[in-house]
């Protein structure tokens, strides 16, 4: 399993303050839509300056037609990233033409479907998508295998159902995660890290719970010491 740490902090320099001080672990950092709008393709470069054998994931969460999906992928190519994710619900065409414009290149990033965000209560997810969240789920999931992604962005508690039914190295990354049972936030459906663990989960996501701690490298530390 791995840590990827979400760096969603208010402003450039505090993300940068914030890797300073967990920079001594192996772990993946998350440069989501509020950082990567605001400060672009040169905090990834800043990020790379502070260690380049940091790992990225960037968390686009890629949604549109087909043809600008995957023209986007391309673009996302050139930012050497080592991972971003798509909208399983884009649909399996558009998920198709985005692996399949990536083929070209020798040393593409994994590529990861969102299933449901774990924001989503069943009411409101069954609501948009008219069926249970572990359903759809699981839909979207074989829906992305079939289309030749790596994994899926889902829950805790969907990951080992997900894998059963795909592939048992079909890669699961799960935000939502609140380590040791701290504060859920907008999350609905959280869960620690000894649930991750016992789910087979590839990638744990943790924002808050870091970065909102006095003392991020020592939650990083004890994250990790679960593994
Ligand atoms: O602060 P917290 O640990 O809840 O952060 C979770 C991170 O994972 C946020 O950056 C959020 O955008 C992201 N995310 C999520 N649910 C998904 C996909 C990404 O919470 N399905």
């Amino acid at each position: 399993m791995e840590l990827c740490v979400a760096l969603d902090l208010p402003t450039k320099e505090e993300n940068l303050d914030l890797i300073n001080k967990i920079k001594e672990h192996d772990i993946w950092l998350k440069v989501g839509l509020r950082s990567y709008i605001r400060d672009g393709e040169e905090f990834l470069m800043d990020i790379k300056k502070i260690n380049p054998d940091f790992k990225i994931f960037l968390d686009l969460k890629l949604y549109d037609i087909p043809n600008t999906m995957a023209d986007a992928a391309e673009s996302i190519m050139g930012l050497g990233v080592d991972m971003f994710n798509v909208h399983a619900s884009a649909g399996k065409r558009a998920m198709q033409e985005v692996m399949s414009r990536l083929q070209k290149y020798e040393n593409r990033p994994i590529v990861l479907a969102v299933t449901a965000l774990t924001s989503f209560s069943e009411e409101e997810f069954v609501e948009i998508y008219e069926s249970p969240i572990a359903q759809k789920a699981d839909q979207f999931a074989k829906d992305a295998h079939e289309s030749g992604l790596d994994g899926v962005v889902c829950s805790a508690y969907e990951s080992a159902s997900i894998k059963k039914i795909t592939d048992k190295n079909f890669m699961t990354l799960t935000p939502g995660i609140r380590p040791f049972g701290e504060d859920a936030g907008d999350q609905q459906r959280v869960a620690d890290v000894a649930y991750a663990k016992s789910a087979n989960v590839d990638f744990i996501v943790v924002g808050r719970p870091i970065y909102n701690s006095q003392n991020p490298s020592e939650v990083v530390k004890k994250i990790l010491e679960q593994f």
